[in-house]
């Protein structure tokens, strides 16, 4: 028995060692942990149990068969985050590049079977140089079985991608398909060809960061939700995440103990609203100010900053936050900014996690470049999903919501259950200018007329009366209460039940 427990402890040894010292050094010597170190950070100490470690691929070609390393460069299994299960792959760059083989794939469909089966997410740590390139098609096939999951699994259990070395080809088409995607600063990228590949058919001369690092994926494209300084900290941050979100969609969003008083009366909140409409003031201060322990899980903080999307907790409970920036281009709906609102309403819908919508809009943005790139197409994406969530929805109306933008943004009208205002509200078609110079066109060469119809206009629509006295506001409350008074409301909201009627799925503008 004794040697069998050897021979069995050695077997394990060679695996742990994946590509060897070599080439572990050479991964450190980058700033990059291991694919097991990796694993231990995200989860609960001593909580992994692997699966399939002395998988072999089953490639002849190229020499393969003399190059066996037990595990087949991915490490699957499961453990726990907080005490809460999750499943993981973790592909180890030091074997063959963390390249995806026809068994590789294998290994990472069995833990996502398992997950959806067992309710749990998905975290795939990625770093890999993508298709087994020795194995062609078969790699290939791999990929689509992976793919194929992704799709049956969205909506089923979370999945979150931390992309942690290079990744291209299928490396970053399995991640895209995901919830949620995290880089690490200067150490990974996403490319579906390399600056090599692009050079030879493009003639574009550009490096790897350009082309595909964390910095163009959360600005620019907009791929990646967030990037962090390096592997400790993305995996510290992913724990942080899956804190906020149910295990999968038949299960609650989790309630956590804590220490705040959800009555909180925030005196500040009374002043935050500028004496001028035109000034812009930081909404992030009241979604902090809102929150449990003034705790706020930002999601593509560097993107579209004219909206706000995220996590925050109200009596224990995850809440998802979409909120106007007035900081940024006076925080209207663009392109940007409404696909990212979009996708973010969607995740939490698909969860069963409320919606609160911080509403301070002065509408959308107007130009050829907004027409051109389909503003209409993307703006209804965000109206599209805000009128299908069928989860809690209160809304606070802070200041401006002009327009077809008041519409979109939870409004009552799209079955908001909650919609409040506060007295600095402004509900309107448009501000009260651009309203006084198209119906009091006639006017336009006289200042002082079209200061008194501008004052008018004001006196009429420049609150949130007009729409509480037709119940589209169901209550006008003071911002100090704010937190108490959307506590409540989602409290109120715990036993909603509401459906949208049988389809095969619908046909968001996408
Ligand atoms: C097999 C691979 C590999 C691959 C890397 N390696 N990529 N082995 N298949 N795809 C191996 C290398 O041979 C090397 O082995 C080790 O991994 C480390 O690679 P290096 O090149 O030394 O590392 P680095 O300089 O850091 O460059 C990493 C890289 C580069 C940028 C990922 O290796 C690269 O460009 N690889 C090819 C990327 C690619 O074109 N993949 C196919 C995409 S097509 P040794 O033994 O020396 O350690 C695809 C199709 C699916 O994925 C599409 C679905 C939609």
């Amino acid at each position: 028995m004794n040697k069998i427990l050897t021979e069995l402890e050695d077997r394990r040894s060679v695996a742990r060692m994946g590509g060897g010292q070599r080439r572990i050094d050479a991964q450190h010597s980058k700033g990059k942990l291991t694919a097991r170190e990796r694993i231990e950070l995200l989860l609960d100490e001593d909580s992994f149990e692997e699966f399939d470690m002395f998988k072999a691929h089953r490639c002849v070609d190229f020499g393969m068969q003399d190059q066996q390393i037990p595990g087949d460069g991915v490490i699957t299994g499961w453990g726990t985050i907080n005490g809460r299960m999750v499943y993981v792959y973790s592909q180890d760059f030091t074997v063959f590049g963390g390249s995806l083989s026809e068994t590789h794939a294998e290994k990472i469909c069995k833990i996502m079977d398992m997950a959806m089966q067992n309710g749990a997410p998905v975290i795939g740590l990625n770093d890999s140089g993508g298709a087994r390139i020795q194995e062609g098609v078969a790699s290939l096939a791999g990929y689509a079985e992976v793919f194929q999951r992704n799709v049956m699994a969205s909506g089923v259990v979370p999945q979150i991608s931390v992309i942690m070395g290079p990744c291209a080809g299928g490396a970053v088409y399995s991640p895209a398909m995901t919830d949620f995607i995290f880089m690490v600063k200067d150490s990974s990228y996403m490319f579906v060809t390399g600056p090599d590949v692009v050079k030879t058919v493009t003639n574009e001369v550009v490096t790897a960061e350009e082309l595909g690092g964390a910095s163009t994926h959360t600005k620019k494209s907009s791929v990646a939700d967030g990037a962090f300084e390096n592997d400790v900290e993305a995996l510290t941050e992913v724990r942080r995440l899956v804190d906020f979100l149910p295990l999968n969609n038949r299960d609650k969003a989790p309630t956590r103990p804590f220490y705040d008083d959800v009555a909180r009366v925030e005196n500040s909140l009374d002043t935050l609203i500028p004496d001028n409409p035109n000034q812009p003031y930081d909404m992030r201060e009241l979604v902090l100010k809102l929150a449990d322990e003034g705790d706020f899980y930002e999601i593509q903080e560097d993107f579209a900053k004219n909206i706000l999307t995220g996590f925050i907790r109200l009596e224990g409970t995850t809440v998802g936050v979409v909120a106007n920036q007035p900081m940024v281009l006076a925080g209207v709906l663009d392109i940007d900014s409404s696909r990212k609102a979009a996708r973010f309403v969607r995740f939490c819908d698909a969860f069963e996690i409320p919606i609160l919508t911080l509403v301070d809009v002065p509408g959308f943005l107007p130009g050829t470049s907004q027409e051109y790139g389909g503003v209409i197409k993307h703006g209804a994406k965000l109206l599209f999903a805000y009128g299908e969530a069928t989860v809690p929805k209160v809304t606070v109306i802070t200041r401006k919501a002009y327009g077809g933008a008041y519409d979109v943004m939870s409004s009552k009208h799209l079955r908001g259950d909650y919609n409040y205002a506060w007295p600095t509200a402004e509900i309107a078609v448009m501000g009260a200018k651009g309203a006084t110079e198209i119906i009091h066109r006639a006017d336009l060469g006289d200042p002082d007329k079209i200061a008194s119809h501008t004052k008018d206009y004001e006196d009429r629509f420049a609150n949130p009366f007009v729409a509480a006295e037709k119940g589209f506001i169901d209550d006008v409350i003071i911002p100090r209460n704010t937190r108490k008074r959307v506590a409540r409301a989602f409290a109120a909201l715990r036993g909603k039940s509401l459906k949208n009627p049988w389809k095969k799925h619908d046909n968001i503008p996408l």
